[in-house]
C-alpha cells in the first residue's frame, strides 16, 4: 500500500487517530476570523445575507452541523440541501446568497453538478470547502477553504469530516465578525478552544478500550438507533451512517424529541439506542427522552459529558466524555461514534476500508 499503516489495522483506524494532527494542520496559523481564510476580501462577504450549502454523504452532515453555527453565531439564514436533490428542482435564487459546496474529494458528480446548476441560476458567490486543492470544485468556485486532512483512503470519511467542521466553524466566526456580532474576546476565546481541540480529541481517542467493549454487543445486533438533539442531531446522523456503511447494521438517527412520533415503536431489548449527551441547554429534555426508552425496555449506550449526572444503571451504559466543549462539542462527540462503528465492523469481520457496494468518490451520477 502507498501509505504505511504503522500500528493500525486499517486505514480508517489510522485516519481516526490522525484527527488531532489533521485539525491542527487545517487551523494552520489562523489567529483571527478573517475573510482571507477563504481567499475572499472583507467586502466580498459583507453582502452575504443567506447561505445555501450543498453536499452529499458525510459532507452533508458536516454542512447540517454548520447550519446551527451559521444561524447562531452569524445570524445568517442557512439552508442545507442534498446536492442530488437541489440540482433537479426549481429553486428561488438569491444573488446575495453564498453557495457553499462541502466535499472531501471536490469531484463528487452530484455536488459538482449542483454547483454548476447554482451558477447557471446566477449565483456568483461560491465557496468550496474541500480536501483536494487541485479538484474541480476548488477550480470552479470564487472562494475556497482547504482542509488539510491529508489523503483519506478509508471509504468511510472520518478526518475529512472533522476538518470540514473546523472550516465551517471558521466561516461562521468570520461572517459573525463581519456583521459585528463577534467581540474581540469571543473571537479570542473561540480560537483558543479551536487550538485546544487536538488535545481534547486525543483524550476522546483514549476511550477506545471502553468502546471496544461496547462493540461486542453491537456486533450481534441488526438494528441500532442514534439520538441527538440540536447541533448534535447531525452527529447522531453521522454516527448512524458510519455504522451502516461499514458494519452493515441497519442504523438510523432521530432528534430525541421526535422519538414519540415513531421510533419508540421500534424499541426492544434487541436494539441498542446510542445517545449523544452533551452538557448543553437541552440536557434535561434529553434525559426525559432517555427515560422514555428505558421505560420500554430499551438498552441505552450514552456518551455523556462530565457534569451531566447521567450514571450507569440497569439498561443504561455510560461512557464519559473527557470534557464539555461548548459549541465545538460536535467535533469531539463524533470521535467515539467513529470508533464504535469501526470496532463493531471489525468484530463482524467486514472489509472496513472497502465496504461492499460503496466507493470513496462517486464521480458518476
Ligand atoms: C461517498 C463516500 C462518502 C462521502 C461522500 C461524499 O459516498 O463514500 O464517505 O462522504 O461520497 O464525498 P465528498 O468527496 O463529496 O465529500
Amino acid at each position: 500500500a502507498a501509505v504505511d499503516l504503522g500500528p493500525y489495522q486499517h486505514y480508517m483506524q489510522k485516519e481516526i487517530f490522525e484527527q488531532p494532527r489533521a485539525i491542527a494542520d487545517t487551523l494552520g496559523h489562523a489567529q483571527s476570523a478573517d475573510s482571507s481564510l477563504f481567499d475572499a476580501k472583507p467586502e466580498d462577504l459583507e453582502k452575504i445575507n443567506s447561505i445555501l450549502i450543498l453536499a452529499c454523504g458525510t459532507s452533508y452532515y458536516a454542512a447540517s452541523t454548520a447550519k446551527y453555527w451559521l444561524e447562531d453565531l452569524a445570524g445568517i439564514s442557512t439552508q442545507v440541501e442534498i446536492a442530488s436533490e437541489y440540482r433537479y428542482r426549481k429553486t428561488v435564487p438569491n444573488p446575495n446568497a453564498l453557495v457553499v459546496v462541502v466535499s472531501q474529494s471536490g469531484e463528487t458528480a452530484d455536488t459538482l453538478a449542483a454547483l454548476r446548476h447554482a451558477q447557471s441560476l446566477g449565483h456568483t458567490e461560491t465557496l468550496a470547502i474541500c480536501n483536494v486543492a487541485t479538484s474541480a470544485m476548488v477550480r470552479e468556485t470564487k472562494y475556497r477553504f482547504l482542509t488539510h486532512a491529508g489523503t483519506e483512503i478509508g471509504v468511510a470519511s472520518t478526518k475529512a469530516f472533522t476538518t470540514q467542521l473546523v472550516g465551517l466553524y471558521l466561516l461562521a466566526l468570520t461572517l459573525a465578525k463581519n456583521k459585528k456580532q463577534l467581540t474581540n474576546n469571543q473571537e479570542h476565546d473561540a480560537f483558543s478552544r479551536l487550538r485546544h481541540l487536538p488535545s481534547a480529541i486525543n483524550a476522546a481517542l483514549a476511550l477506545e478500550p471502553q468502546i471496544i467493549a461496547w462493540s461486542e454487543a453491537f456486533a450481534k445486533c441488526e438494528n441500532a438507533l442514534f439520538l441527538g438533539r440540536g447541533l448534535h442531531y447531525p452527529i447522531a446522523l453521522e454516527g448512524a451512517l458510519k455504522l451502516k456503511e461499514i458494519s452493515y447494521i441497519h442504523a438510523e438517527a432521530y432528534p430525541a424529541g421526535e422519538l414519540k412520533h415513531g421510533p419508540l415503536a421500534l424499541v426492544t431489548e434487541q436494539m441498542p439506542v446510542v445517545t449523544v449527551a452533551p452538557n448543553d441547554a437541552l440536557l434535561e429534555k434529553l434525559k426525559s427522552n432517555m427515560q422514555e426508552v428505558k421505560a420500554r425496555g430499551g438498552r441505552l449506550y450514552v456518551f455523556a459529558d462530565s457534569d451531566t449526572h447521567i450514571v450507569a444503571e440497569d439498561g443504561i451504559h455510560v461512557i464519559r466524555m473527557p470534557e464539555h466543549y461548548g459549541d465545538l462539542s460536535p467535533i469531539l462527540h463524533v470521535i467515539p461514534l467513529q470508533l464504535l462503528a469501526y470496532h463493531t465492523a471489525c468484530a463482524r469481520g467486514t472489509d472496513v476500508d472497502k465496504p461492499r457496494n460503496l466507493a470513496k468518490s462517486v464521480t458518476v451520477e
